[in-house]
């Protein structure tokens, strides 16, 4: 975070002018500092969608979306995804460095010992129909687990922030793997302390309590790099709405619990659902081609989009998808499975990528496009995508809304509009009407 305030600038409306600060970042846009405007001239800035508005001064993960750059704390995310673990970036993402030795054997203990639900929690899961989407049951488990924890609800303690960080890494990949437990009538497998991070879940998760669970190394390394893929993204929707819920003091599970529901969408993390759903249908539907499905999402009457291509950030490929493009022929061949999906997807990307709608509007397969067909192949069912998605972007959440909490300039979030309705009328009772 820097103070540096760089050249000035000035914005007249009328005869009335006021000073603008630029702040300086380190890399990247400087920001004109507009927080004086409405007190100033009483008009506000109207930027739909916030394109052009930094929400706020970040420190933790830098994106260039026109080089395809991706960075946490100044570490490229290739260095990242080829030689850390999961919980060494997560380490890195919250408390801003990577550990040593000492510090990652002590975190990582204080995750290991952390894993168990309550009991009552079992009851909870019980009481959801089979039927239900493991989101809704991840979202509404990592609320219902702050009940246990009102000892830590204060924002602006460190040792409660640092106890519910701990406890939200260790449990969420045992509320994920109960999700999936319950929604195919399995017992709820119990975490297994000897286990890694990575393996741990995995036992929890294909696991059965009447045989020793086998986790296979290349399918752990594997999630790994794809949990450090998804990691932290900037201020993308669910991390905006991470901060701005824990903006009003809200305990950081329910914080969490409410980015969950913001990555659920389609055009969020949602995605990688509905990109297997998308190479499923074309290799499924004999009338649903790669040339169709090219065509279908170029026409602007039919709301058919190319999922897993766009992003509103990245206008060049996105480095996660560059780095999952390569590890997805070798995760296949590993596992010894030979997905059609994957050369669909394959043919999807050189059709767009050689036609001129996606070439000028530089759309670019992203994150989502490749991961959902890695998930796959390693036995993940596609209802469970976007729960992966959460459990690798945890750390990030909770790294903004720790960096939220530590920037004394903090404030409830509260955005003006541009009022266009109408001014002023009577009331006009309801037989009048
Ligand atoms: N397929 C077809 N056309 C597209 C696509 C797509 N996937 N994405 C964008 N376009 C078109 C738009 O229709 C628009 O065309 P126009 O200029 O003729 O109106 C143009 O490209 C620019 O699109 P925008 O909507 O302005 O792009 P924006 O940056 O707002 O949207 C988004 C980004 C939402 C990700 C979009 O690209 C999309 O819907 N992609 C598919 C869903 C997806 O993969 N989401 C995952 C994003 S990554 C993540 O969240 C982790």
């Amino acid at each position: 975070m820097t103070d540096d305030v760089g050249t000035s600038a000035s914005i007249s409306i009328g005869d009335r002018t006021l000073d603008l600060e630029v702040l300086s970042a380190s890399l990247g846009s400087d920001a004109l500092d507009i927080s004086k405007l409405r007190a100033s001239l009483n008009t506000v800035t109207y930027d739909p969608g916030f394109a052009n508005t930094a929400s706020t001064r970040s420190s933790i993960t830098y994106i260039d979306g026109g080089e395809g750059t991706l960075r946490h704390r100044g570490y490229a995310i290739d260095d990242l995804a080829e030689k850390c673990t999961f919980l060494e970036v997560a380490y890195l993402l919250l408390y801003g460095e990577l550990p040593n030795r000492e510090q990652l054997d002590e975190w990582t203990t204080s995750v290991r010992h952390h894993t168990l639900l309550s009991e009552e929690m079992k009851r909870f899961f019980d009481a959801f129909p089979r039927s239900a989407h493991p989101m809704a049951i991840l979202s509404s488990a990592t609320n219902a687990i702050s009940t246990f924890y009102e000892a830590y609800y204060d924002p602006k303690s460190s040792d409660a922030f640092h106890e519910s960080a701990v406890r939200l890494i260790a449990k969420m990949p045992t509320i994920a793997a109960w999700a999936y437990k319950k929604s195919i009538s399995q017992p709820y497998m119990y975490p297994r302390n000897d286990l890694t991070y990575i393996e741990n879940f995995l036992h929890m998760m294909f696991g059965m309590p009447v045989e020793e669970t086998k986790v296979d190394p290349v399918i752990a390394r594997a999630l790994n790099v794809l949990l450090i893929l998804h990691a932290d993204h900037g201020q993308n929707c669910s991390t905006a709405t991470v901060r701005f819920v824990g903006s009003s003091d809200a305990n950081l599970f329910a914080s969490v619990a409410a980015g969950m529901n913001a990555l659920w969408g389609p055009l969020h993390g949602g995605a990688n659902q509905a990109v297997v759903e998308m190479l499923s249908a074309i290799h499924d539907d004999p009338t649903m081609t790669v040339e169709r499905a090219v065509t279908r999402a170029k026409d602007g009457d039919d709301p058919f989009r190319l999922m897993g291509f766009g992003h509103r950030v990245y206008k060049n490929y996105d480095p996660r998808a560059r780095i999952l493009k390569k590890f997805a022929d070798d995760v296949l061949s590993r596992v010894g499975l030979d997905d059609p999906l994957l050369e669909i997807a394959n043919q999807l990307e050189m059709a767009a990528r050689e036609d001129d709608y996606f070439v000028s509007r530089n759309l670019y397969p992203n994150v989502d496009f490749y991961s959902g067909i890695i998930f796959r192949a390693l036995g993940f069912p596609t209802r469970m995508f976007t729960v992966l998605f959460a459990m690798g972007r945890l750390p990030g959440w909770i790294a903004n809304w720790k960096e939220m909490h530590d920037d004394p300039a903090t404030r409830i979030a509260r955005p003006r509009q541009v009022y266009e309705g109408t001014v002023m009328r009577d009331y006009v009772p309801i037989t009048e009407r």
